[in-house]
């Protein structure tokens, strides 16, 4: 398994390009589900250390518990200067990098909480990604996740893998991709799945690294 630079590149490009866009165009869902969904999302985190990946423009900033220290990373610098706006205008002391989740430069059992929001749609290889999510969490930490993935039904599954051709060129994000297989697949372990929406679509995970 390695990382696909040209991937890479690509979703870097794709979120470097939609930056400017990005809060106008998921303002109705954010307000219809995100922001509640985030809120239950950051409700269970525990510190002291924290690492938030794929921070995109910061969206989950406001919901950060005030006792924890972050740090934020991600793959796109438009992104990140919006976050960058963000956590000033909110007051945070956040730490803010330009930094690829299929290698993270952080030494092993470095955070208590791992968390991210609709990042593993659209980071290149998963798998890398989510194993690397495992070795810089602490072995008693807690890696959270909000996702969204492909429908559990066949035709309804079916008709994502067709329109992912699209979302993934125009937008970056593929969605069909089966987060919780890929979890499994990165050997963490699954601690709580709790589905949010219909058909299994979008999910709050909670998973603990592998033990080593
Ligand atoms: C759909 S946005 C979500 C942003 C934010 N988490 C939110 O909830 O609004 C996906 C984010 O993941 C970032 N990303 C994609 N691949 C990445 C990678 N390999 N490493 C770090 N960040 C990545 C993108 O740059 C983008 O900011």
């Amino acid at each position: 398994m390695s990382i696909d630079p040209e991937l890479t590149a690509h979703t870097r490009k794709r979120y470097d390009r939609n930056a400017v866009i990005y809060d106008i165009a998921e303002a109705p869902i954010e307000y219809l589900f995100y922001a509640s969904w985030r809120k239950r999302l950051w409700s269970g985190v525990k510190g002291p250390e924290v690492l938030e990946v794929g921070v995109g423009t910061g969206k989950n900033m406001p919901y950060y518990p005030p006792d924890v220290h972050v740090t934020a990373i991600d793959l796109s610098g438009k992104m990140l200067s919006r976050a960058r706006r963000r956590a000033k205008e909110l007051g945070l002391d956040v730490d803010l990098l330009l930094m690829d989740v299929q290698a993270l430069d952080f030494p092993s059992n470095t955070f208590d909480t791992v968390v991210a929001s609709f990042v593993f749609c659209s980071v290149p290889d998963p798998i890398i990604g989510l194993k690397e999510l495992g070795r810089v969490c602490r072995p008693e930490g807690e890696i959270r996740l909000l996702e969204h993935m492909r429908a559990r039904n066949a035709a309804l599954g079916r008709l994502m893998d067709i329109a992912n051709l699209l979302t993934v060129r125009a937008m970056g994000p593929n969605i069909n991709r089966r987060t919780v297989e890929n979890i499994e697949r990165a050997g963490l372990d699954l601690e709580r799945v709790e589905e949010l929406s219909i058909q299994g679509i979008f999910k709050l995970i909670v998973a603990k690294p592998a033990q080593r």
